[in-house]
């Protein structure tokens, strides 16, 4: 590394230099080797008695490369999106068959299904209905397609891939339709079945949009659809766009910031059974919603069991640890996109104390700009995914859909720094700190590093399912196509970027 610099150092005074002072300049360069040479037999005596150490110290030599390791994403180099469709692509046909769809789950379950909803209409050569939002769920939102994204930008973007109508053609609302749960993770075969539909039916109707197409081995072209619906298509409507800018632009005055989905909330707790450090009586409270909510089959979980695993979310405190230890400064700024934390402020104190710069949407933003967003968790929702995506570091506590989400709209955008934690690893580390055989410092931060080098959402391909996981289990255990969409969507770039 030092012989390289000093060629170009040579080459930089060659060009700077007449050849006769160059010449000078090599001999002082030799005549200064040479002392240096004389100088360093003269001590190889003590060098050696010293410990040797490594040429690349895990500890960074200076404060400056500390600064841009934490912060830097340059490995995304060389990658662009591509998204766009082959030559030749077809515009859709007019045909008078119609897609419509109820659209299930949080906001980027929505999202991601909405996405796989528009593939599959160009599959099926089908004319999509603007979809109707999940009312239902956990969430309560009563929101609209159109009071979540901008209707008009989503028929617009996709008008040579699918044509898109707000609403089914008169006529056609009281005809019979095909009520269809289409089967997870399916394929090319399984829709090309499905149009036989259409020879009885002019309107098909699906009760869940999530995860109805397969990850892996569709055509490219499809694939790519996907992505434009996505990222393109799927803006949010202009008053949210308009207040997620604002508020990123807000934490931007302070400088760089993380954005922590910090997934500690109740229904999260409840869902995964984790109880770790919280009360009897909070532990009970989780225990009884679980109990309640019908569609969370499992009921009996060991909550030890759990967090050992690696299945559970990181606690604030924890996250706190996490982030000081990767060697975050405490007066980093730390935005928390997240719906009420289990607990409240006081499960924060931890965090907090090591982090005093932790801001929330209510903190950042007057309460006539959130007017509208408090009683609409998906519109909340979308301000939160805005600023994750926006930030300069994006860290989950958990894999939930908006991690993964946040994950690969980035990764897409030019892989910027996700750092995902290792929560099984972490979990170990945590522990041994309880019982004392572990202290925060320099030994706990360089473990934390080592272990989360390659967490921190670099270019790589897709996750394939798990080995050995045989028939459509395997399809669970796959990356989701949401959370990394490389090497469909982002594409070495041709010309390499000059610097
Ligand atoms: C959709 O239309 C194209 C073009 O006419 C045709 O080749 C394809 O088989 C159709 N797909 C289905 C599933 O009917
Ligand atoms: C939960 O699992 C842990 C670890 O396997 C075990 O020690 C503990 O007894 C279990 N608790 C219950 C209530 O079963």
């Amino acid at each position: 590394m030092s012989r390289s610099y000093a060629k170009r150092a040579f080459f930089a005074l060659r060009r700077s230099f007449s050849p006769s002072l160059v010449t000078i300049c090599v001999a002082l360069l030799l005549g200064f080797s040479l002392f240096a040479f004389l100088y360093s037999m003269s001590q190889i005596s003590r060098v050696e008695e010293e410990e040797e150490k490594p040429f690349f110290s895990d500890q960074p030599r200076e404060d400056v490369v500390e600064e841009e390791q934490l912060w830097d994403a340059s490995f995304g180099y060389g990658y662009q999106p591509c998204a766009k469709p082959k030559r030749g692509h077809q515009a859709p046909q007019d045909l008078e068959r119609y897609l419509t769809l109820r659209s299930n789950g949080g906001l980027n379950q929505m999202r991601t299904g909405i996405s796989d909803m528009v593939a599959v209409a160009r599959i099926l050569n089908a004319t999509l209905v603007i979809p109707q939002l999940d009312k239902r769920s956990f969430w309560q939102d009563s929101s609209t397609f159109a009071d979540i994204f901008d209707e008009l930008h989503f028929i617009k973007t996709l008008q040579g891939d699918v044509r898109i109508v707000k609403e089914l053609p008169k006529g056609l609302e009281s005809v019979p339709r095909a009520r269809k749960h289409f089967t997870t993770w399916s394929g090319m075969g399984y829709y090309i079945e499905i149009a036989e539909l259409w020879k009885n039916y002019q309107v098909i109707h699906v009760p869940k949009s999530d995860s109805r197409l397969a990850n892996n081995d569709l055509p490219l072209d499809i694939q790519r659809l996907r992505c434009r619906a996505l990222y393109h298509a799927l803006r949010f409507s202009a008053s949210i766009e308009n207040l997620g800018k604002k508020l990123v632009e807000r934490l931007r005055s302070h400088g760089r910031y993380i954005a922590l989905h910090l997934r500690y909330e109740k229904d999260m707790l409840s869902f995964t059974g984790c109880t770790y450090g919280l009360s009897e009586s909070e532990s009970e409270e989780l225990r009884i919603m679980r109990e309640n909510t019908n569609h969370w089959k499992l009921k009996n979980i060991n909550s030890t069991e759990q967090r050992i695993g690696g299945s559970c979310p990181l606690t604030p405190k924890e996250v706190g640890i996490f982030l000081k230890a990767l060697g975050y400064p405490p007066s980093t700024w730390i935005y928390i996109a997240s719906g009420e934390i289990f607990g409240g402020t006081a499960r924060l104190l931890d965090l907090k104390s090591r982090f005093p710069n932790l801001v929330f949407k209510e903190t950042i933003a007057t309460q006539e700009e959130l007017k509208t967003l408090t009683e609409h968790a998906s519109q909340a929702a979308a301000l939160d995914y805005i600023i994750s995506v926006e930030s300069d570091v994006f860290v989950p506590s958990y894999t939930g859909n908006m991690a993964r989400a946040v994950e690969g709209h980035r990764r897409f955008l030019g892989h910027r720094k996700t750092i995902s934690p290792d929560r099984k690893g972490l979990v170990k580390i945590f522990d041994k700190l309880e019982r004392g055989d572990l202290e925060e410092g320099p030994s706990l931060s360089s473990l934390i590093t080592h272990m989360h080098k390659f967490r921190q959402g670099a270019p790589r391909k897709r996750y394939g399912s798990e080995p050995g996981i045989k028939g459509r289990a395997r399809f669970r255990t796959e990356e989701s196509f949401y959370e990394n969409p490389f090497p469909e969507c982002i594409c070495k770039k041709k010309k390499p970027r000059r610097t």
